[in-house]
């Protein structure tokens, strides 16, 4: 668990970012409505979350700053017996003042009139200048007197790059949970079975170990479904002999894990599926022996593509010199998506890629990325031998950077074919 202390630490340090006479405020996610009178299941907003832990709604956090004095204020939602009887209970100023280490909790209630004290002679506004959340155009409205206006966004964005030790156990956490999913998926009999049907099997997994949610809609694609990059019908049955593509990761306590593994139906994978997918995990795993800080993820995106085609040549997938090939961006057709991303709180944690000059930034100790590379060969694709088509793999994995290195976060999660075919079941 993230402790008061670490969050209190990171609102000092958005506090040390803004200049003196500065006002700013970050607001709680709003309820999803899924249709008519019907409700998502409430998810607070991650940059929020970062600051406080608090994960109820119509709540507000403001940080202020003057010359002389600093001051954080969380607002929450007052108590009310009747609205707890449908919507749940509430925390409440009284015990939100015990539990977080903020200077001062108000009401919501009280929001307009303490905001407007609080905007008062301030020179600056740091608040989320792209969102469509009511509360954010509100505040916009009332602020119109302050000039200087900036988007906090990209603040705690490039905060939430490094995640801290607390966050890397938060994560570890995660994918551990994730793993037991992917390993049912592979223990499994799926003879005769839907794409659904192994999805609830792994989202079963998820909850039983405590995972409230799924980090992203689970894609569970066999055979061709597999080639469609954001295939989340899962709609068609498991067919003997295909493959099936799996990208399935659980969200506990508000962090991601990112996991894909591709399993073959029967339990065991064919010669012809067997090339491909080596291809795959080879280029996979020299990707990551690769990571280590000061390294940039241009470099591990090239060196993916420059292997993956290399290997496609190699099998008759492609015809000609790789690097022309390269060049002219025909492994695109094959291998269409990037090498991986920033992971956290969100599964594609919206972290900076390229700092204040649009330099790349590259690697450093306590980032946190997918590795992902892919082949998605398609059914039709007449130029492709036969025995490769309808094939689509991707293998993924959770990085750490470390000091010197990396740590591959879910490399106890069966991956390479003996690997897979021993946990499976075979039919
Ligand atoms: N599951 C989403 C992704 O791999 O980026
Ligand atoms: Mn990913
Ligand atoms: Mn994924």
């Amino acid at each position: 668990m993230i402790k008061e202390r670490e969050y209190k630490k990171r609102r000092e340090l958005l506090l040390k970012k803004i200049p003196n006479s500065s006002v700013g405020v970050i607001f709680s996610a709003e309820p999803a409505t899924r249709s008519h009178d019907t409700h998502h299941p409430y998810r607070q907003d991650s940059n929020f979350y970062y600051f406080s832990g608090f994960k109820e709604d119509n709540a507000a956090l403001v940080f202020l700053k003057s010359k002389d004095e600093t001051k954080t204020v969380l607002f929450v939602q007052k108590k009310d017996k009747t609205l707890e009887l449908w919507m749940g209970e509430r925390l409440g100023a009284r015990e939100a003042k015990k539990r977080f280490l903020v200077d001062e909790v108000c009401v919501i209630d009280d929001f307009e009139k303490k905001f407007k004290g609080f905007i008062k002679g301030k020179k600056n506004l740091y608040f989320e200048l792209n969102s469509k959340k009511s509360s954010v155009k509100k505040v916009s409205k009332w602020t119109k007197d302050i000039k200087i206006r900036h988007d906090i966004v990209p603040l705690v964005q490039k905060m939430r790059l490094i995640k801290s030790a607390a966050e890397i156990e938060m994560i570890k956490e995660s994918i551990d949970i994730t793993a037991k999913a992917h390993h049912r998926a592979m223990k499994i009999d799926k003879r005769g079975k839907y794409e659904y049907q192994l999805q609830a099997e792994i989202e079963h997994e998820f909850k039983v170990n405590a995972a409230y949610s799924d980090a992203y809609t689970s894609i569970v694609a066999c055979a061709n479904s597999a080639n469609t990059l954001h295939y989340i019908k899962n709609e068609k049955p498991l067919v003997e002999g295909e493959l099936i593509l799996i990208d399935a990761g659980c969200e506990h306590n508000y962090y991601a894990s990112d996991i894909t593994r591709t399993i073959p139906v029967n339990g065991k994978f064919s010669e012809a599926q067997k090339e491909l997918y080596n291809l795959v995990l080879n280029t996979q795993l020299r990707v990551i022996a690769m990571i280590k800080p000061f390294v940039k993820r241009s470099h591990l995106q090239e060196s993916a593509e420059k292997l993956l085609t290399k290997g496609m040549v190699e099998l008759g997938i492609l015809k000609g010199n790789y690097k022309k090939l390269i060049k002219e961006k025909k492994h695109k057709k094959y291998y269409p998506h990037g090498i991986g991303h920033w992971m956290g709180i969100d599964v594609h944690d919206p972290a900076p890629y390229k700092d204040v000059k649009e330099r790349e930034i590259p690697l450093q100790k306590g980032m946190v990325l997918t590795i992902e590379p892919g082949l998605y060969i398609d059914k039709n694709d007449k130029s492709v031998p036969k025995k490769y088509r309808g094939i689509g793999i991707r293998i993924e994995d959770d990085i750490l950077v470390t000091k010197d290195g990396c740590e591959n976060l879910s490399h106890h999660i069966a991956k390479t074919v003996d690997e897979v075919e021993s946990i499976s079941f075979q039919s």
